[in-house]
């Protein structure tokens, strides 16, 4: 960051996709100068203007592929880019198993393109947007940075792997300070209900589903098993606002701006809530129907996954506030406004 009293500057990669335009919008909330870079494979334009709206602030927006060396250079020579956070990639679990190449190929160039534009601009600072997905299957919960990781598929070793590759690359740069956030279940929409989750097609996930369900889009959700050892037979997740999730990167960022090396942080509630409990808090909130009915497990699942979440309490001083209430009002006010 420069002596004068300009602002930062923090370039966005995604930055118009779920998270990546929540996490816009508390940057310029925070007086942050933003650049967003984005080729909208997972996002749509509307939520440049929604980020503009919300905010009253403007931002620089620059359409094309972080993959793309020409791309990425037209960017670094023409803004003082302090930090990156970096979102641009493909993340969904299903579409990777059947996709593998789509995913290697793109989540690994887009990285090693950024790093080597970065590196040749002096840009030191990356806040990553990782996952819990690369921790290997565990009995025990929570999950903490330190367990064992192991991944079960091509999108969270992609995410594994660019782990790595931030490791090494901190290890050789010594005023390098990356900082990779392992996500829980990001859920939920901007409390405005301008900016949400709307993805093509089928949802995978069972929060856009369920709004879907709710909005008349799609007749029931399918209870992917009952006969699990939980709470009530169903599946356990740590789902956390992605308000939240927008402001821990924030508390990521200036972590980073702190200290050189990398790090690891779990970005969770540290609770487990069940799809039914998911289903019934939804029901409640929204005073509207869920019809569901109880299938064959989805290969895969697991039973249980929360975080431990008191590392990122001591070194970033974050704690989750939304709760699961806030999550479903919000998902669903969202996708009553936009969802096809
Ligand atoms: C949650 C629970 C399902 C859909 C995935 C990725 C992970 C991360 C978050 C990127 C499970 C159940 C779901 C449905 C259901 N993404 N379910 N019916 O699988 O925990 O995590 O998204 O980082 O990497 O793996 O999320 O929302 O798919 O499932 O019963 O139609 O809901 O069995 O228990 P998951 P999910």
């Amino acid at each position: 960051m420069s002596e004068t009293n300009r602002k930062p500057c923090i370039l966005v990669t995604g930055g118009a996709g779920f998270i990546g335009s929540h996490t816009v919008c508390e940057l310029l909330n925070a007086g942050y100068d933003v650049v967003i870079a984005d080729n909208f494979f997972n996002a749509k334009p509307e939520a440049l203007d929604a980020i503009r709206e919300i905010t009253h602030k403007d931002f620089v927006f620059m359409e094309g592929d972080v993959a793309d060396h020409e791309f990425m250079e037209k960017i670094f020579s023409a803004h003082k880019i302090d930090a990156v956070i970096h979102f641009a990639g493909y993340k969904a679990v299903g579409e990777s198993v059947a996709k593998p190449l789509m995913y290697y190929r793109n989540n690994l160039d887009t990285t090693l393109t950024l790093l080597e534009t970065m590196k040749k601009y002096g840009c030191h600072h990356l806040v990553f947007s990782s996952s819990a997905t690369v921790y290997a299957e565990s009995e025990s919960m929570p999950l903490y940075e330190s367990n064992p990781l192991g991944t079960s598929n091509p999108y969270g070793e992609t995410k594994r792997m660019i782990e790595r590759i931030l490791g090494d690359t901190a290890h050789a740069d010594k005023d390098a300070s990356f900082v990779c956030l392992r996500y829980f279940n990001p859920v939920g929409a901007h409390p405005s209900g301008l900016l949400g989750e709307d993805p093509n097609g089928i949802p995978n996930n069972l929060m856009p589903f369920i709004v879907k369900v709710a909005t008349g889009k799609i007749e029931k959700l399918r209870v992917f098993g009952n006969d699990y050892d939980t709470v009530d037979g169903t599946g356990m997740r740590d789902y956390i606002h992605v308000v939240d999730l927008a402001k821990a990167h924030l508390a990521a960022l200036e972590y980073a701006f702190k200290r050189t090396g990398i790090d690891y942080i779990n970005i969770g509630t540290g609770n487990g809530t069940s799809v039914l409990q998911i289903v019934e808090a939804f029901k409640k909130v929204n005073h509207v129907d869920v019809p569901y009915e109880i299938t064959e497990r989805r290969p895969g699942d697991l039973a249980k996954v929360w975080a431990d979440t008191s590392y990122a309490k001591r070194v970033l001083g974050f704690t989750a506030e939304k709760n699961i209430e806030d999550m479903c009002r919000d998902a669903y006010n969202y996708g009553v406004k936009h969802m096809k």
